[in-house]
Formats: structure tokens, C-alpha cells, sequence
């Protein structure tokens, strides 16, 4: 029983996730779902903010890859002889909120590299979350699967390096700014 007054006793729920297969399934949901808000929401509303032309060119080139990557993952659903479905993808909506947080406090000539380290954070987050469902796809032997989740994956590591050349030049620039304010 808890120990916390007032508060009801927490019941133990039986797990929802039994097998590696099951596990694969819900990784592939909450890939779903990262994309989707991605393609959909946080991307769109990046480039609004974003005011430096390159780095807007990345963003905006990896917004028409993250549209397909949502297609391969309903395919790799597919495959797997399931229905697509979105599962939480809460380290995205934490991703979310420090960003909108953070970027406002920062002086619009060095925001432009708060944009981009945020963007390389997604970038992060999507490759831990394919590098997991990958392993399991292989274990279970889905090489169709295995299959469009390298395809996405690939895309995210060349977004990474191409965000990391903008990170490079607007920290620089960053430092230019401060040296001559
Ligand atoms: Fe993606
Ligand atoms: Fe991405």
C-alpha cells in the first residue's frame, strides 16, 4: 500500500509487452509517432523560426526525407502484417518543450545555432530509437524491416553530419558576434 497520504494504492498491471516481437511493434509506434510530429509540426514550425538561409536549406531538404521516413514506417507495419499506430514518444515532447524554452532567452544573432543544436538533438534521439528497433528487426530475422528502418537511418545520419557543418560555421559565427558587440 502506499505510504503518500491520500493516495490510492497502486495497482500492479499486468505487462502489455510480452515478446521481442511486441517490443518491435511498439518501437516502430513510437517511431511513427516521432516522425509524424516531426514531419507535421516541429520541423514546419523550425523553419518559421529559423532565419539563416543555409541552415533553413538542411531543415527544410530533411522536412521532405522525415515525410518519407513516416511511409517507410507504416511499411515496415506492414510487413510485419500490423496496423500502423503511434505509441507516447515523451523523450520528443522533452526535446519539445526545452527548445521552445530555451530559444526565446537567446539573442536572435546566436539563436540561429540553438535552432540547429536542437535539430541535431532530434536527430540523436531518432537514431537511438532506429539503432533499438533495427536490433530487434534482425533478431527476429524481418530483413524487410531491418530494410526500410537502414533507409531512414541512413538519412538521419547525413542530416546529422550536414546540421553539424551549420553548427560548426554559427558557433563561429556566434563567437564573431560577441567579439565585435
Ligand atoms: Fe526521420
Ligand atoms: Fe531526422
Amino acid at each position: 500500500m502506499s505510504s503518500l497520504p491520500g493516495k490510492a494504492p497502486a495497482v500492479k498491471l499486468p505487462p502489455q509487452v510480452e515478446s521481442g516481437r511486441e517490443l518491435l511493434v511498439e518501437e516502430l509506434g513510437r517511431l511513427l509517432t516521432i516522425e509524424e510530429t516531426l514531419a507535421k509540426l516541429v520541423l514546419p514550425k523550425l523553419l518559421l523560426e529559423v532565419e539563416d538561409q543555409d541552415l533553413k536549406q538542411v531543415v527544410q531538404a530533411h522536412l521532405g526525407e522525415t515525410r518519407a521516413h513516416v511511409g517507410n514506417l507504416k511499411e515496415a507495419f506492414l510487413a510485419l502484417g500490423e496496423m500502423p499506430a503511434g505509441r507516447p514518444a515523451y523523450g520528443l515532447d522533452g526535446l519539445r518543450t526545452e527548445h521552445e524554452a530555451s530559444a526565446p532567452r537567446v539573442a536572435l544573432g546566436v539563436r540561429g545555432l540553438v535552432h540547429c543544436a536542437a535539430a541535431m538533438g532530434t536527430e540523436h534521439y531518432e537514431l537511438n530509437a532506429y539503432e533499438s528497433a533495427i536490433r530487434l528487426a534482425d533478431a527476429l530475422g524481418a530483413g524487410d524491416v531491418g530494410g526500410l528502418l537502414r533507409a531512414n537511418l541512413e538519412q538521419e545520419i547525413s542530416a546529422l553530419e550536414k546540421l553539424g557543418t551549420q553548427a560548426d560555421r554559427l558557433a563561429q559565427a556566434a563567437v564573431d558576434e560577441r567579439t565585435a558587440a
